[in-house]
């Protein structure tokens, strides 16, 4: 039996028994290398969220069906701890700077909560990421300032500092920035993450952080030591694919997190937790999603230089290229094929992003496109 189940099986748990569950609900990711489905518009492929097409991995499932037997304790059996010593390990910051939350988008909403009991407005590019923070923000009637991303469609720094006033109460940075996964210069960054944490609070959100590959970028986290206003999120939903199992990880000087804990109102399932600890644990799991993703994003490259369509080279598991039609159409178009895409990032209603699934989709993507937006 095991000698049927390959390295990526065990790796990921894809097994045909998971196969089989996914058919039974459409809402569930889809890959045509699951024998027997076919991309329907009523049963899509997921190109729209930036998920991790190969889910959770195996030592995360073994560890999170082991910690059922402590489903019926409060906390669990107490993995928090562990959890933030291995993650503050990693981060090489003492643990009185990790703080761990139901996924990062938890602390999205409480820094939000935050500038709408404090007062002041949100600084922020535009696009950037605009669900869980500016959308908790908007409904708290927080008033924005966005500034527009620089012609390389990269956050222009330089510009967010210009239009900064004194009501500003945070400064929004998502690092990669999403839809647009670019990023911004380290050293740039963190000279502005320094000066710019004197008048407000500085957030950097790095979701995307393990798939970065350009060379110039760091993560901002270091600075939460020494800068009591600059606060930064991670989140396991993206490579170790707990989307809906919701992990993450907010950084901060220990008054920043004591803030944001002081009005949190949800609580971190434990078994969750201790599949945190497995996955965080597992490099070879993660280098695996890291590598396949480039892989996906390899196939899109190809498709889109052979096309001369305009794109970015992601540092995510996603990536934005120019379609010149109206996103709605481009949606509807796809979605004849069983291609969900995303919605639309003004003000580029004419492009749009992809989220990356497995190479194999990407390829059923690209001979899409060709017949549908090429030889049509
Ligand atoms: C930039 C960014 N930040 C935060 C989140 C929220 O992630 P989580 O699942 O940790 O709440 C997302 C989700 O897509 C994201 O794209």
């Amino acid at each position: 039996m095991k000698n049927n189940i390959t390295r990526r099986d065990w790796l990921t748990g894809t097994t045909a028994i998971v196969g089989g569950l996914m058919f039974a609900n459409g809402a569930l990711a889809q890959s045509v290398t699951i024998k027997g489905y076919t991309p329907t518009p009523e049963n899509p492929i997921r190109y729209s969220a930036n998920e991790n097409p190969y889910g959770i991995n195996k030592a995360a499932s073994i560890a999170m069906t082991a910690a059922h037997k402590y489903g019926h304790l409060y906390s669990a059996g107490g993995p928090k701890g562990d959890l933030i010593e291995l993650i503050a390990g990693m981060e090489n910051v003492p643990t009185e700077n990790v703080m761990v939350s139901g996924g990062s988008g938890e602390i999205l909403k409480t820094l939000a909560l935050i500038v709408a009991m404090e007062g002041g407005k949100i600084l922020a590019p535009l696009p950037t990421y605009d669900d869980t923070f500016m959308d908790y923000s908007d409904r708290r009637g927080i008033e924005k300032i966005w500034v527009p991303v620089a012609d390389d469609l990269s956050i222009d720094l330089d510009a967010i500092e210009a239009a900064y006033t004194d009501d500003v109460r945070i400064i929004y940075l998502c690092n990669p920035n999403n839809p647009i996964p670019t990023v911004m210069h380290a050293e740039k960054l963190r000279d502005f993450c320094k000066r710019m944490s004197q008048k407000c609070y500085v957030f950097v959100d790095e979701a995307y952080y393990e798939y970065v590959t350009d060379p110039n970028y760091d993560t901002m986290i270091p600075l939460v030591t020494e800068y009591e206003n600059v606060v930064v999120t991670r989140t396991a939903s993206k490579v170790h694919g707990f989307a809906g199992i919701r992990v993450g990880f907010g950084f901060g000087s220990p008054k920043m997190l004591a803030k944001i804990q002081s009005l949190m109102t949800g609580s971190i399932n434990g078994p969750a937790m201790f599949g945190a600890i497995a996955s965080y644990k597992d490099k070879e799991y993660m280098d695996f999603v890291v590598r396949k993703n480039n892989e996906a994003l390899q196939v899109l490259y190809d498709l889109f230089e052979k096309h001369n369509v305009r794109h970015i080279k992601a540092n995510a598991n996603f990536t934005f290229f120019e379609t010149g039609i109206e996103i709605e159409e481009v949606q509807q178009r796809f979605l004849k094929y069983g291609i969900l895409m995303s919605r639309a990032f003004p003000p580029f209603t004419k492009w749009a992003r992809i989220s990356m699934s497995k190479p194999e989709d990407m390829k059923y993507f690209a001979e899409v496109y060709e017949k549908e937006f090429v030889n049509s």
